[in-house]
């Protein structure tokens, strides 16, 4: 700290800085403060803090005022000075004495400063981790069981809880009746042993409605090594388990596909000389008592290879003539043949989205057609026999390989009994059926699989208990300029 003392010559200088100056204490190392006085202050003191410098000295009532500014001193430092000044006016209205305190406050400031930027780093970083798409949470383990300290934005959307209502709770709220209790265990596990843990379970929102949730706990500690605090990152994986269970399942089925082909493969081998020699023996035995029985066996043999066949087809449709066409023009010529094949309760309503982006689509007509009439088959069985089948044809998006991810989306709609659950899951299995013996075979569906597979397409439904079934084909778009040579009808 300094003290100083100036009678400002107010003859010599507007500005009242030359005079006569007294110091006591430190100068603040400012060269040439002696010999010119308080000039020698303002001149050091920085640019931008230098108007509120002379305000100090400006001749006003007040008989005390008081400023900070920044000194640059002869070393290059820079301080910040809190000046304190007491002014004795003379009869004229100018200062005649100015005197007080010069106290540096660098220390301060620059804590001040230091502050400022860690709370403003504070700020953003708190901003950057309540925008964060991923859920986030935190937990103080010195509390009893827990509770939750911390969540952010995105906790509240995924959740339904505002912080307030879940701030001070441990997160088991989350949880119900159909969380399992084995991740339950192994949340228990970490937060007792102040380990990291990541599970599934199964969560409920505040109205209710259950989440998949993947939940990685992770525990924070002090340098000594305590567990101080724990992370909880949530994510709702429900839709993705769903794909995993659906690719799992897709999986099964072509597994299953290619067993059957295998045994189909022998069967057909074995079939192949039972049904000729059946018929050889029945050109021989024209008029004989046995002759009934061998018709039977023929029946039967022949019975055998037409399921069979069926079963080769889901198997291993491959050596089909695969034709680039216009999924219009397919879809209206394999109709022709399944009005025919459908019962006579039954109408087809055709509904072909219309436009001058035509779809182009690999496909084996044959292949097509069947895949066609079995669904058609199939929403005529749930109607009972009697009723209308939409078909729907529009463009759609698939993810395929070599595609543009453009598709042609065939939607075979009916208005029956639909499917439950359980239905729904086995429906594409070889063998698969609900229908009484004789009525089913049960390898309509993975037929339809197999083939709509080796055309690069997919094959899904879509139905409850009630409310009817879509059966969807998506088949990817061909890209190029097959249109050349290849014109359609319509
Ligand atoms: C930071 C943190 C976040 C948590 N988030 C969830 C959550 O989202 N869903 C959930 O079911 N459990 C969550 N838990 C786990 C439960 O709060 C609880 O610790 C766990 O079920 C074990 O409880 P118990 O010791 O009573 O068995 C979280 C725990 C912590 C520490
Ligand atoms: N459109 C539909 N409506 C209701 N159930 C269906 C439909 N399509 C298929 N299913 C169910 O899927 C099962 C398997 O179908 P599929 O493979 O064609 O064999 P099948 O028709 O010989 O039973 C059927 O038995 C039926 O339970
Ligand atoms: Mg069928």
């Amino acid at each position: 700290m300094a003290f100083f003392d100036h009678v400002p010559d107010w003859r010599r200088d507007g500005r009242g800085l030359s005079g006569s100056l007294a110091w006591t204490g430190t100068h603040f190392g400012i060269r040439g403060l002696e010999e010119r006085g308080l000039e020698a202050v303002a001149d050091a003191v920085c640019a931008e803090d230098r108007e509120s410098f002379l305000r100090i000295f400006v001749p006003t009532e007040e008989a005390s005022r008081a400023g900070e500014f920044r000194l640059g001193l002869a070393d290059g430092r820079v301080v910040f000075l809190y000046c304190d000044a007491s002014i004795e006016m003379a009869a004229d209205g100018r200062p005649a004495r100015i005197f007080g305190t010069l106290h540096d406050v660098t220390d301060r400031r620059r804590f001040e400063a230091q502050l400022s930027d860690i709370l403003r780093e504070r700020e953003m970083l708190l901003a950057v981790i309540d925008a964060c798409p991923i859920s986030i949470t935190v937990a103080d383990a010195q509390q009893p069981d827990t509770p939750l300290i911390y969540a952010n934005r995105t906790f509240e959307t995924l959740t339904g809880y505002t912080r307030d209502e879940v701030l001070g709770s441990n997160c088991r709220f989350l949880q119900g009746p159909d969380s399992d209790p084995a991740a339950l265990r192994v949340l228990h596990d970490a937060v007792v042993t102040g380990s990291q843990a990541e599970v599934r379970l199964t969560n409920r929102r505040k109205d209710g409605t259950p989440f998949l949730n993947r939940l990685v706990l992770a525990p924070i500690r002090n340098d000594r090594g305590h567990v101080t605090a724990f992370i909880g990152l949530q994510s709702d994986v429900t839709d993705e388990a769903r794909r995993e269970e659906a690719d799992k399942q897709r999986q099964r089925i072509e597994a299953l596909g290619r067993m059957m082909g295998g045994i189909a493969h022998e069967i057909n081998n074995l079939l192949q000389p039972i049904t000729l020699m059946t018929e050889e023996l029945i050109a021989r035995h024209t008029d004989d008592a046995e002759r009934p029985y061998l018709d039977a066996v023929l029946d039967c043999a022949l019975n055998a290879r037409r399921i069979i066949g069926d079963l080769l087809a889901f198997s291993r449709p491959s050596g089909r003539k695969a034709e680039v066409m216009d999924a219009a023009t397919l879809l209206h010529d394999a109709l022709v043949l399944i009005r025919k094949a459908v019962g006579p309760g039954i109408v087809m309503d055709l509904d072909v989205h219309s436009g001058d982006d035509r779809i182009a689509v690999r496909a084996d007509k044959t292949a097509f057609t069947q895949v066609l009439l079995n669904l058609a088959g199939n929403a005529a069985a749930a109607m009972g026999g009697t009723g209308a089948i939409r078909i729907a044809l529009t463009p759609g998006r698939m993810v395929a390989a070599g595609s543009t991810g453009r598709c042609a989306r065939i939607d075979v709609t009916d208005s029956g009994c639909g499917m439950d659950r359980a239905t729904l899951e086995r429906a594409f299995e070889p063998f698969f059926t609900t229908k009484p013996i004789g009525q089913g075979t049960g390898l309509g569906l993975s037929v339809a699989f197999g083939l709509v597979k080796d055309m690069g397409g997919e094959i899904t439904l879509d139905s409850a208990p009630g409310r009817g079934t879509t059966a969807t084909v998506l088949l990817p778009e061909v890209i190029g300029d097959w249109y050349h040579g290849h014109h359609t009808r319509h």
